[in-house]
């Protein structure tokens, strides 16, 4: 963890401009995120918030599936938000970026007023007390009947896939990684106030089972 009090995209400052790169080369990256977006199901004129959004990989996506929904984009890493926000020009889409952590209130966008809050590849790096509060900001800012998608690593059920899982482990740090690996996300889901969870899909990758989940804030 840095001075700032998060880990870089990629565990080190350092290997941020990798970042694409690997996340493409090393998770099956195409396959998830289709999946989170077909989860989410954006359409236009609704309220987005991806917590965690990174270089804004999934918000492009987003975007051009659903040119007339407001995305925001939530990260606390400027480095991150510089190669998001040149990408989203070079993509011709607009995406809304609040340099934050994932659990402080999004200045543009009240509490209970989003429609659906997205979050990957975010939690597994956070610890158990972090995770939980960036759920509870999910949580605050949805309407009532908003949805969560959520992408990352949870239990690893094989030999195979803990073995690969160790790679993230040594990269993350074994302590947040962990809670994920021992199944603590649908708890904290459930622990956050959301009533209907469940799991949407599991994709084996070169890292480890990465994980779709979708809650729903009921009304
Ligand atoms: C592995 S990257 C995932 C980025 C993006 N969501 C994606 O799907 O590619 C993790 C991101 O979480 C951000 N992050 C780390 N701690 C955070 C926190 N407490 N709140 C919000 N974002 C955080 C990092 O800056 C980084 O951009």
């Amino acid at each position: 963890m840095n001075n700032a009090g998060y880990i870089p995209a990629l565990g080190r400052r350092e290997w941020t401009g990798m970042y694409d790169w690997v996340i493409a080369a090393m998770t099956r990256e195409r396959v998830w995120r289709s999946l989170v977006l077909t989860t989410l199901n954006p359409r236009g004129g609704e309220v987005i918030v991806d917590l965690g959004a990174g270089t804004g990989s999934l918000g492009i996506m987003i975007k051009k599936r659903a040119p007339g929904a407001r995305l925001v984009a939530v990260d606390p890493d400027p480095e991150v938000r510089l190669i998001g926000e040149r990408k989203a020009r070079a993509a011709g889409v607009e995406i809304e970026y609040q340099t934050a952590m994932g659990d402080a209130p999004v200045g543009s966008v009240g509490a209970a007023s989003a429609d659906a809050v997205t979050c990957s590849l975010v939690l597994h790096q956070c610890p158990l007390e972090t995770k939980q509060s960036i759920l509870e900001n999910a949580f605050r800012l949805l309407k009532p009947g908003g949805r969560l998608v959520l992408a990352d690593y949870g239990e690893q059920p094989t030999p195979l896939m803990r073995m690969a899982f160790w790679l993230v482990q040594m990269t993350d740090g074994f302590e947040p990684t962990e809670h994920n690996r021992r199944g603590a996300i649908p708890q904290l889901l459930l622990a956050c106030g959301f009533k209907r969870t469940e799991i949407v899909e599991r994709v084996p990758t070169l890292t480890g089972l990465i994980s779709i989940w979708r809650a729903t804030k009921e009304v």
